[in-house]
C-alpha cells in the first residue's frame, strides 16, 4: 500500500524552514490566532487560499466547499462565519470563486456527478435567476465563467443576509464582505465590485455588481 511518508517529510521540511526564520513562530501561534480575514472559497486543489494572498498560518480563517456556496441553512458554513465574526472579530470576509470551476461547469452542462448534484442545485438556482443573461453567452466555458462570477455576487449577498453579518453591523462592528474571482491561468484575483460594508448598502451594491457584469464590464485585476 502506498504510504504517506513523503507528506511527513514535506511537513518536517516546511516546519523547519519556518522555525529557521522565527524560532518561536509555532509557539506564539499555538497560544492565539488573530486573523483579519475569513476566506470562503472553492475546495478545488488549485485554489489554495493562504498561498494566493501570501498569508501565513494564523492570518487567514478559511472555509472551503464545492463551488464556494453560502447556503442559508448550512450549519457548517454559518458556524465558520459566526466564529470568525463574533469570536475572532475578522474585519473582512472574502468570497472567492474561480474561473474553470468544475462544479460551475457541470452546472452549465447539466452533467450528472452523483450526490454532489444536490449541493450544486444551489448553483442551478443562481443559473435560473440569471437565465436571460446567460442564454446570450456563447460556449460552455464562457457561460461557466460568467456563472462563476454571478455566483460570487450571489454568495456575497447571502453572507450579508445572515443574522451574523446583520447583527455585527447593527452593533457597529467593522465588517466588509468582498467578492473575488481567481484565474487558474494567471494566478490573479479580480475584485467583482461587490464589497458591502453595512446592511443598508447590501441591496444597492448587489444590483450594481450584477448590472455591471451583465452589461459586459470585465472583472478587473486590482
Ligand atoms: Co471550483
Amino acid at each position: 500500500m502506498e504510504t504517506l511518508n513523503q507528506l511527513f517529510e514535506n511537513n518536517k521540511a516546511w516546519a523547519g524552514r519556518i522555525r529557521q526564520e522565527d524560532p518561536d513562530f509555532f509557539l506564539k501561534l499555538s497560544r492565539q490566532q488573530f486573523p483579519t480575514y475569513l476566506w470562503i472559497g472553492c475546495s478545488d486543489s488549485r485554489v489554495p487560499a493562504n498561498q494566493i494572498v501570501g498569508l501565513l498560518p494564523g492570518e487567514l480563517f478559511v472555509h472551503r466547499n464545492v463551488a464556494n456556496l453560502v447556503v442559508h441553512t448550512d450549519l457548517n458554513c454559518l458556524s465558520v462565519i459566526q466564529f470568525a465574526v463574533d469570536i475572532l472579530k475578522v474585519r473582512h470576509i472574502i468570497v472567492c470563486g474561480h474561473y474553470g470551476c468544475s462544479g460551475v461547469l457541470a452546472t452549465v452542462r447539466g452533467d450528472r456527478l452523483g450526490l454532489s448534484d444536490n449541493w450544486l442545485r444551489h448553483l442551478q438556482d443562481v443559473r435560473q435567476r440569471h437565465e436571460k443573461y446567460l442564454a446570450g453567452v456563447t460556449g460552455d466555458a464562457d457561460a461557466a465563467d460568467r456563472l462563476g462570477e454571478l455566483n460570487v455576487i450571489e454568495q456575497v449577498a447571502n453572507v450579508c443576509q445572515t443574522t451574523i453579518a446583520r447583527e455585527a453591523w447593527e452593533r457597529g462592528q467593522e465588517l466588509a464582505v468582498h467578492g473575488w474571482i481567481y484565474g487558474l491561468q494567471d494566478g490573479l484575483t479580480r475584485d467583482l465590485g461587490t464589497t458591502v460594508t453595512n446592511c443598508r448598502e447590501a441591496f444597492g451594491v448587489y444590483d450594481t455588481a450584477i448590472s455591471s457584469l451583465t452589461e459586459g464590464k470585465k472583472a478587473r485585476v486590482s
